[in-house]
């Protein structure tokens, strides 16, 4: 991948939320209508933007910025501590005066998770003429769909314009506008978020990977596609299509790894990786933070990053 030359800048900016997880561990999910016992309750920070911002700060010291908003009240100030002992820089996070944003997450015994987002002040994130430059002058922009699309999109255009990488995960699903994909240097997405992807912009609705693979690099040059516990594939224009295992897992809490994942893999595509070495890196961080509960706190170091690629082995924790 096309690498700038370095600027003064940071090496990644996040575009995205931060939440506060409100998690509960349940024996399965409720029907509707219907009450669950939970076991266990724990606060932890989390939120797309937040996480992602942390995982890529934390893969070897990346010079990460965070652009995103959050309120003056108590989870504002548990999250601003989370990212800033990452050594994410917190200088354009907004401080607004509405709520911050909060997530009700549900995990079941095999650590699948139900998530409700409660957006609160990740409506008011939005692009000064200084967050702007800061895309400027970064290598890699991070975006995820927890903010207006719109920021999204003039973000995805500011890195366009400056020759910035510009990664989005598209998660959670959204309508997603022609005007924002083309400015979109590599796509990570879920499966079932491909097959959205390929149903808004073509009517289509492709059962098989490939076909699917075919139908979103229409609209993206390098897509990643998650598949959960089958790893993920990576299709590039002119290349073969290459597919990352996860590394074998029992997995606790799938919070917060998709987060590891982009946040890993925008790093290292920041150091120059190609799209599929990146994915590998961000492959086993993913596998790593499996194995841990919460979001935020299910992140790893570069260090037990390194270990996992060169063992294909889960760390123990450090
Ligand atoms: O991807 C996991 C994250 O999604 C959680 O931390 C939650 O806050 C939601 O944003």
């Amino acid at each position: 991948m096309a690498q700038k030359t370095p600027a003064g800048g940071f090496q990644v900016v996040v575009v995205g939320s931060a939440n506060v997880d409100l998690e509960v561990r349940v024996p399965r999910w409720p029907d509707p209508g219907e009450s669950v016992v939970a076991s266990d309750s724990e606060r932890f920070p989390g939120g797309k933007g937040a996480n992602q911002a942390v995982a890529a700060a934390k893969a070897g010291g990346v010079p990460t910025a965070l652009i995103s908003a959050w309120g003056a009240d108590a989870d504002g100030g548990l999250l601003e501590d989370f990212v800033s002992a990452a050594g994410v820089d917190t200088r354009a996070v907004r401080t607004v005066d509405c709520p911050t944003g909060m997530a009700i997450v549900m995990v079941d015994p095999q650590g699948a998770n139900v998530i409700t987002v409660v957006t609160g002040a990740n409506a008011r994130v939005d692009l000064s003429d200084g967050d702007l430059e800061l895309i400027a002058d970064s290598r890699v922009v991070l975006a995820q769909l927890e903010v207006p699309v719109p920021v999204v999109e003039r973000a995805a255009a500011a890195a366009k314009a400056a020759g910035t990488i510009f990664v989005l995960n598209a998660a959670p699903t959204a309508n997603l506008p022609p005007e924002l994909l083309k400015n979109v240097d590599v796509l990570v997405v879920s499966q079932l978020g491909a097959r959205e992807l390929a149903a808004q912009h073509f009517g289509m609705y492709p059962s098989d990977d490939a076909s699917l693979l075919r139908a979103l690099q229409r609209l993206v040059p390098s897509v990643v596609m998650t598949r959960g516990g089958e790893g993920s594939v990576v299709a590039q224009a002119g290349q073969d299509t290459e597919v990352v295992r996860v590394l074998p897992v029992e997995p606790v809490d799938h919070t917060g790894a998709g987060d590891t994942f982009n946040g890993v893999l925008a790093a290292r595509l920041s150091d120059g990786a190609t799209v599929g070495e990146a994915t590998r890196a961000a492959t086993a961080a993913a596998s790593i933070a499996l194995t841990r509960p919460g979001a935020g706190p299910s992140i790893p170091t570069a260090r037990e990053v390194a270990l996992a690629l060169a063992t294909g082995q889960i760390p123990p924790a450090a």
